[in-house]
Protein backbone atom coordinates (compact mmCIF):
# COMPACT_ATOMS: atom_id res chain seq x y z
CA UNK A 1 0.00 0.00 0.00
CA UNK A 2 1.07 3.67 -1.02
CA UNK A 3 1.56 5.90 2.30
CA UNK A 4 0.29 9.13 0.93
CA UNK A 5 1.02 12.81 2.73
CA UNK A 6 -2.39 14.87 2.95
CA UNK A 7 -2.68 18.68 3.81
CA UNK A 8 -5.37 21.42 4.10
CA UNK A 9 -5.87 21.14 -0.16
CA UNK A 10 -6.37 17.58 -0.26
CA UNK A 11 -8.18 16.78 2.94
CA UNK A 12 -11.26 15.80 1.07
CA UNK A 13 -8.87 12.70 -0.11
CA UNK A 14 -8.11 11.70 3.37
CA UNK A 15 -11.98 11.95 4.34
CA UNK A 16 -12.96 9.70 1.31
CA UNK A 17 -10.15 6.80 2.50
CA UNK A 18 -11.62 7.23 5.98
CA UNK A 19 -15.01 6.83 4.91
CA UNK A 20 -13.95 3.61 2.98
CA UNK A 21 -12.49 2.19 6.06
CA UNK A 22 -8.84 2.90 5.32
CA UNK A 23 -6.33 4.53 7.98
CA UNK A 24 -5.38 7.91 7.74
CA UNK A 25 -2.89 9.50 10.95
CA UNK A 26 -3.79 13.10 12.32
CA UNK A 27 -2.64 15.41 14.64
CA UNK A 28 -3.44 16.84 17.33
CA UNK A 29 -1.14 18.68 20.32
CA UNK A 30 0.14 15.80 22.02
CA UNK A 31 1.33 13.24 19.30
CA UNK A 32 0.12 12.32 16.07
CA UNK A 33 -2.71 9.62 15.77
CA UNK A 34 -3.81 7.05 13.78
CA UNK A 35 -7.22 7.76 12.66
CA UNK A 36 -9.64 5.00 11.73
CA UNK A 37 -13.92 5.47 12.06
CA UNK A 38 -14.55 4.44 15.33
CA UNK A 39 -17.66 3.19 14.21
CA UNK A 40 -16.45 0.60 11.62
CA UNK A 41 -15.09 -2.49 13.50
CA UNK A 42 -13.54 -3.30 10.57
CA UNK A 43 -11.54 -0.31 10.40
CA UNK A 44 -10.63 -0.16 13.85
CA UNK A 45 -9.35 -3.62 13.30
CA UNK A 46 -6.60 -2.81 11.10
CA UNK A 47 -5.34 -0.03 13.72
CA UNK A 48 -4.41 -3.26 15.72
CA UNK A 49 -2.66 -4.91 13.14
CA UNK A 50 -0.95 -1.65 12.02
CA UNK A 51 0.50 -0.96 15.34
CA UNK A 52 1.28 -4.41 16.34
CA UNK A 53 -0.79 -3.46 19.41
CA UNK A 54 -2.16 -5.82 21.99
CA UNK A 55 -5.89 -6.29 21.40
CA UNK A 56 -7.03 -6.14 25.04
CA UNK A 57 -5.98 -2.37 24.86
CA UNK A 58 -8.57 -0.04 24.38
CA UNK A 59 -8.47 3.11 22.20
CA UNK A 60 -9.48 7.06 22.67
CA UNK A 61 -12.50 8.34 20.96
CA UNK A 62 -11.75 11.60 18.75
CA UNK A 63 -14.97 14.17 18.80
CA UNK A 64 -15.59 17.72 17.71
CA UNK A 65 -17.12 18.76 20.84
CA UNK A 66 -19.37 17.71 24.29
CA UNK A 67 -21.95 17.14 21.48
CA UNK A 68 -21.14 14.16 19.82
CA UNK A 69 -20.58 12.31 23.43
CA UNK A 70 -24.54 12.06 23.46
CA UNK A 71 -24.71 9.30 21.39
CA UNK A 72 -22.13 7.09 23.46
CA UNK A 73 -22.68 8.38 26.85
CA UNK A 74 -25.61 8.25 28.98
CA UNK A 75 -25.33 10.89 31.21
CA UNK A 76 -22.38 12.99 31.77
CA UNK A 77 -21.11 13.99 35.13
CA UNK A 78 -21.11 17.54 36.46
CA UNK A 79 -17.85 17.59 36.87
CA UNK A 80 -16.99 16.07 33.52
CA UNK A 81 -19.05 18.95 31.95
CA UNK A 82 -16.61 21.29 34.21
CA UNK A 83 -13.50 19.55 32.82
CA UNK A 84 -14.40 19.83 28.77
CA UNK A 85 -15.77 23.55 29.39
CA UNK A 86 -12.24 24.21 30.74
CA UNK A 87 -9.70 22.17 28.75
CA UNK A 88 -11.60 20.97 25.76
CA UNK A 89 -10.07 21.17 22.77
CA UNK A 90 -6.98 20.01 24.61
CA UNK A 91 -4.91 17.45 26.01
CA UNK A 92 -7.74 15.95 28.46
CA UNK A 93 -9.17 12.41 27.85
CA UNK A 94 -12.18 11.67 29.64
CA UNK A 95 -13.14 7.89 30.31
CA UNK A 96 -16.90 7.19 30.87
CA UNK A 97 -19.51 4.17 31.04
CA UNK A 98 -20.96 4.02 27.65
CA UNK A 99 -24.53 2.97 26.62
CA UNK A 100 -23.81 -0.59 25.70
CA UNK A 101 -23.24 -1.20 22.09
CA UNK A 102 -23.14 2.15 20.82
CA UNK A 103 -19.34 1.54 20.08
CA UNK A 104 -17.77 -1.81 18.30
CA UNK A 105 -16.21 -3.84 21.26
CA UNK A 106 -13.02 -3.37 19.34
CA UNK A 107 -12.68 0.48 20.41
CA UNK A 108 -13.50 -0.25 23.60
CA UNK A 109 -11.81 -3.72 24.51
CA UNK A 110 -14.47 -5.42 25.82
CA UNK A 111 -14.74 -2.63 28.42
CA UNK A 112 -18.17 -1.19 29.61
CA UNK A 113 -16.45 2.65 29.24
CA UNK A 114 -14.35 4.62 26.64
CA UNK A 115 -12.39 7.00 26.21
CA UNK A 116 -13.08 10.38 24.64
CA UNK A 117 -11.04 13.01 23.89
CA UNK A 118 -11.34 16.63 21.45
CA UNK A 119 -8.02 17.46 20.19
CA UNK A 120 -7.10 20.81 19.79
CA UNK A 121 -6.35 21.14 15.75
CA UNK A 122 -8.46 22.68 14.20
CA UNK A 123 -7.35 20.65 10.64
CA UNK A 124 -8.13 17.92 12.83
CA UNK A 125 -11.13 19.04 13.90
CA UNK A 126 -12.20 19.42 10.17
CA UNK A 127 -11.28 15.81 8.98
CA UNK A 128 -13.77 14.40 11.72
CA UNK A 129 -16.35 16.87 11.25
CA UNK A 130 -16.02 15.99 7.34
CA UNK A 131 -15.95 11.73 7.91
CA UNK A 132 -19.10 12.26 9.95
CA UNK A 133 -18.13 9.83 12.86
CA UNK A 134 -15.31 10.23 15.60
CA UNK A 135 -12.04 8.60 15.09
CA UNK A 136 -10.07 6.07 17.06
CA UNK A 137 -6.73 7.79 17.56
CA UNK A 138 -4.00 5.70 19.25
CA UNK A 139 -0.71 7.60 18.77
CA UNK A 140 0.53 7.11 15.43
CA UNK A 141 3.99 5.09 15.84
CA UNK A 142 4.50 1.27 15.93
CA UNK A 143 3.33 -0.41 19.21
CA UNK A 144 6.26 -0.15 21.60
CA UNK A 145 8.24 2.66 19.79
CA UNK A 146 8.55 6.48 21.22
CA UNK A 147 5.21 8.45 20.05
CA UNK A 148 5.48 10.11 16.74
CA UNK A 149 5.44 14.23 17.40
CA UNK A 150 6.19 14.94 13.27
CA UNK A 151 4.58 13.58 10.08
CA UNK A 152 7.84 11.99 8.92
CA UNK A 153 7.85 9.70 12.15
CA UNK A 154 4.48 8.18 10.80
CA UNK A 155 5.90 7.46 7.91
CA UNK A 156 9.30 6.14 9.86
CA UNK A 157 6.99 3.67 11.57
CA UNK A 158 3.69 2.73 9.30
CA UNK A 159 5.03 3.55 5.85
CA UNK A 160 3.09 0.73 3.55
CA UNK A 161 0.82 -0.25 6.16
CA UNK A 162 -1.31 2.98 6.37
CA UNK A 163 -3.45 4.84 3.38
CA UNK A 164 -2.09 8.23 4.65
CA UNK A 165 -1.15 11.52 6.53
CA UNK A 166 -2.26 14.87 7.25
CA UNK A 167 0.51 17.08 7.89
CA UNK A 168 0.31 19.42 10.58
CA UNK A 169 3.47 20.24 11.32
CA UNK A 170 5.41 19.03 14.85
CA UNK A 171 3.01 18.71 17.47
CA UNK A 172 3.74 21.43 20.48
CA UNK A 173 2.95 19.32 23.27
CA UNK A 174 5.02 15.96 22.58
CA UNK A 175 3.47 14.13 25.46
CA UNK A 176 0.01 12.22 24.77
CA UNK A 177 -2.93 13.66 26.79
CA UNK A 178 -3.77 13.04 30.58
CA UNK A 179 -6.38 10.73 30.71
CA UNK A 180 -8.70 10.54 33.98
CA UNK A 181 -11.28 8.34 34.72
CA UNK A 182 -14.23 9.67 35.53
CA UNK A 183 -16.31 6.52 35.47
CA UNK A 184 -15.43 5.56 39.73
CA UNK A 185 -16.83 7.65 42.56
CA UNK A 186 -13.29 9.65 42.92
CA UNK A 187 -12.24 11.29 39.16
CA UNK A 188 -8.56 9.15 38.19
CA UNK A 189 -5.74 9.94 36.63
CA UNK A 190 -4.62 6.73 35.13
CA UNK A 191 -1.77 8.78 32.34
CA UNK A 192 -0.54 11.80 33.44
CA UNK A 193 0.22 14.56 30.46
CA UNK A 194 0.40 18.15 30.30
CA UNK A 195 -2.48 19.04 32.62
CA UNK A 196 -1.83 18.13 35.96
CA UNK A 197 -3.92 16.60 39.10
CA UNK A 198 -3.22 20.49 40.36
CA UNK A 199 -4.91 22.34 37.15
CA UNK A 200 -7.58 19.59 37.27
CA UNK A 201 -8.44 20.27 41.02
CA UNK A 202 -8.89 23.86 40.55
CA UNK A 203 -11.84 22.87 38.52
CA UNK A 204 -13.56 20.14 39.95
CA UNK A 205 -11.90 19.46 43.45
CA UNK A 206 -10.25 15.95 45.05
CA UNK A 207 -8.77 13.97 41.85
CA UNK A 208 -6.88 11.24 42.89
CA UNK A 209 -4.02 8.85 40.98
CA UNK A 210 -4.33 5.44 39.89
CA UNK A 211 -1.35 4.28 42.36
CA UNK A 212 -0.32 1.34 40.24
CA UNK A 213 1.66 4.61 38.30
CA UNK A 214 3.73 5.02 41.00
CA UNK A 215 4.89 1.37 42.62
CA UNK A 216 5.45 0.17 39.58
CA UNK A 217 4.77 -3.57 40.96
CA UNK A 218 1.09 -3.93 39.97
CA UNK A 219 -0.99 -3.69 36.87
CA UNK A 220 -2.40 -0.27 36.48
CA UNK A 221 -5.82 0.35 36.07
CA UNK A 222 -5.47 1.65 32.05
CA UNK A 223 -4.65 -1.63 30.09
CA UNK A 224 -2.36 0.92 27.59
CA UNK A 225 0.14 1.12 30.80
CA UNK A 226 1.34 -1.96 31.42
CA UNK A 227 2.65 -2.45 28.26
CA UNK A 228 7.01 -2.22 27.28
CA UNK A 229 6.61 1.80 25.39
CA UNK A 230 8.20 4.30 24.12
CA UNK A 231 11.79 2.25 23.74
CA UNK A 232 14.27 3.33 21.15
CA UNK A 233 16.32 -0.04 20.16
CA UNK A 234 19.27 1.60 21.89
CA UNK A 235 19.80 1.26 25.44
CA UNK A 236 18.68 5.02 27.71
CA UNK A 237 19.40 5.50 30.55
CA UNK A 238 18.32 8.12 32.94
CA UNK A 239 21.06 10.52 35.00
CA UNK A 240 19.59 11.25 38.87
CA UNK A 241 19.31 15.15 38.42
CA UNK A 242 20.11 15.38 42.52
CA UNK A 243 23.20 12.64 42.97
CA UNK A 244 25.22 12.19 39.46
CA UNK A 245 26.29 14.51 36.93
CA UNK A 246 26.88 13.62 32.98
CA UNK A 247 30.56 14.58 33.46
CA UNK A 248 30.57 10.88 35.68
CA UNK A 249 28.63 8.84 33.31
CA UNK A 250 30.07 9.53 30.22
CA UNK A 251 33.42 9.55 31.44
CA UNK A 252 32.76 5.71 32.78
CA UNK A 253 31.02 4.83 29.79
CA UNK A 254 34.49 6.33 27.56
CA UNK A 255 36.52 3.71 29.45
CA UNK A 256 34.48 0.98 27.91
CA UNK A 257 34.86 2.35 24.69
CA UNK A 258 31.23 2.92 24.27
CA UNK A 259 29.38 5.51 21.90
CA UNK A 260 27.59 7.59 23.99
CA UNK A 261 24.92 10.49 23.01
CA UNK A 262 23.00 12.85 25.68
CA UNK A 263 19.52 13.92 25.42
CA UNK A 264 19.26 16.98 27.70
CA UNK A 265 19.02 20.80 28.44
CA UNK A 266 21.40 22.97 25.84
CA UNK A 267 24.15 24.04 29.44
CA UNK A 268 24.51 19.95 29.80
CA UNK A 269 25.08 19.46 26.29
CA UNK A 270 27.32 22.24 25.48
CA UNK A 271 29.76 21.38 29.13
CA UNK A 272 30.01 18.19 27.62
CA UNK A 273 31.73 19.41 24.35
CA UNK A 274 33.48 16.62 22.55
CA UNK A 275 33.29 13.74 25.07
CA UNK A 276 30.32 13.08 23.39
CA UNK A 277 29.45 10.88 20.42
CA UNK A 278 25.96 12.40 19.40
CA UNK A 279 23.86 14.97 21.24
CA UNK A 280 20.29 16.41 20.62
CA UNK A 281 18.75 19.69 22.90
CA UNK A 282 15.94 18.76 25.18
CA UNK A 283 15.65 22.42 26.42
CA UNK A 284 17.34 25.83 25.82
CA UNK A 285 15.42 27.12 28.39
CA UNK A 286 15.98 24.01 31.30
CA UNK A 287 11.89 23.51 31.57
CA UNK A 288 10.65 20.89 31.98
CA UNK A 289 7.43 21.45 29.48
CA UNK A 290 10.00 22.26 26.75
CA UNK A 291 12.04 19.11 27.47
CA UNK A 292 8.35 17.00 27.61
CA UNK A 293 7.93 18.39 24.14
CA UNK A 294 11.22 17.27 22.77
CA UNK A 295 11.65 13.75 24.48
CA UNK A 296 9.75 11.42 21.84
CA UNK A 297 11.51 13.39 19.14
CA UNK A 298 15.04 13.00 20.90
CA UNK A 299 15.02 9.37 21.66
CA UNK A 300 13.96 8.75 17.88
CA UNK A 301 16.75 10.84 16.77
CA UNK A 302 20.03 9.35 18.79
CA UNK A 303 18.18 5.77 18.07
CA UNK A 304 18.76 6.04 14.80
CA UNK A 305 22.62 8.02 14.60
CA UNK A 306 23.98 7.81 11.59
CA UNK A 307 27.47 6.81 13.76
CA UNK A 308 25.19 3.80 16.07
CA UNK A 309 24.97 4.56 19.41
CA UNK A 310 26.32 2.21 22.58
CA UNK A 311 24.17 4.23 24.95
CA UNK A 312 22.56 7.17 25.52
CA UNK A 313 22.13 8.99 28.55
CA UNK A 314 18.98 11.16 29.57
CA UNK A 315 18.29 14.22 31.65
CA UNK A 316 15.55 13.42 34.56
CA UNK A 317 13.63 16.13 36.13
CA UNK A 318 11.39 16.40 39.47
CA UNK A 319 8.41 14.35 39.39
CA UNK A 320 6.00 17.31 39.76
CA UNK A 321 3.53 18.99 37.46
CA UNK A 322 4.44 18.31 33.74
CA UNK A 323 7.51 16.26 35.25
CA UNK A 324 5.06 13.67 36.28
CA UNK A 325 4.62 12.87 32.67
CA UNK A 326 7.79 13.24 31.82
CA UNK A 327 9.29 10.66 34.32
CA UNK A 328 6.48 8.68 33.68
CA UNK A 329 7.25 8.00 29.88
CA UNK A 330 10.96 8.24 30.69
CA UNK A 331 10.76 5.47 33.01
CA UNK A 332 9.47 3.38 30.59
CA UNK A 333 11.84 4.56 27.59
CA UNK A 334 14.96 3.56 29.66
CA UNK A 335 13.01 0.44 31.38
CA UNK A 336 14.00 2.33 34.72
CA UNK A 337 17.57 1.96 34.69
CA UNK A 338 18.80 5.45 36.10
CA UNK A 339 22.42 6.26 37.22
CA UNK A 340 23.52 7.72 40.46
CA UNK A 341 26.98 8.20 40.75
O1 LIG B 1 -2.73 12.37 23.32
C1 LIG B 1 -3.29 11.29 23.13
O2 LIG B 1 -4.08 10.80 23.95
C2 LIG B 1 -2.99 10.57 21.81
C3 LIG B 1 -3.51 11.45 20.67
C4 LIG B 1 -3.32 10.84 19.32
O3 LIG B 1 -4.84 11.79 20.91
N1 LIG B 1 -3.57 9.25 21.79
C5 LIG B 1 -3.10 8.24 22.55
O4 LIG B 1 -3.75 7.04 22.41
O5 LIG B 1 -2.15 8.36 23.31
P1 LIG B 1 -3.19 5.65 22.94
O6 LIG B 1 -4.11 4.65 22.37
O7 LIG B 1 -1.76 5.53 22.61
O8 LIG B 1 -3.41 5.70 24.47
C6 LIG B 1 -4.72 5.54 25.04
C7 LIG B 1 -4.60 5.21 26.52
C8 LIG B 1 -4.09 3.80 26.71
O9 LIG B 1 -3.21 3.81 27.83
C9 LIG B 1 -5.36 3.01 26.99
O10 LIG B 1 -5.13 1.84 27.72
C10 LIG B 1 -6.19 4.02 27.76
O11 LIG B 1 -5.91 5.26 27.11
N2 LIG B 1 -7.64 3.75 27.66
C11 LIG B 1 -8.44 3.84 26.57
N3 LIG B 1 -9.71 3.48 26.88
C12 LIG B 1 -9.71 3.16 28.18
C13 LIG B 1 -10.72 2.71 29.10
N4 LIG B 1 -11.98 2.52 28.72
N5 LIG B 1 -10.34 2.47 30.38
C14 LIG B 1 -9.05 2.68 30.79
N6 LIG B 1 -8.06 3.11 29.98
C15 LIG B 1 -8.38 3.34 28.70
MG1 LIG C 1 0.50 5.06 22.50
Amino acid sequence: METNYFSEETLNQAVELLQKGELVAFPTETVYGLGADATNAEAVQKVYQAKGRPSDNPLIVHVTGQEDLTHYVESIPVEAKKLMDSFWPGPLTLIFKIIPGSLPSVVTGGLETAAFRMPANDLTLALIEQVGAPLVGPSANTSGKPSPTTAKHVMHDLAGKIAGILEGGATSVGLESTVLDMSGDVPMILRPGQLTEVDLEQVIGEVTIDRHLMTETEAPKSPGMKYKHYSPNVEVWMIDYLKADFKEAVSLAKKDHLNVGVLASEKIVSDLGSEITASYILTSNGTVSEAAKHLFAGLRALDEWEEPLDLVLVETFPEIGVGAAYMNRLKKASGGKIFKC
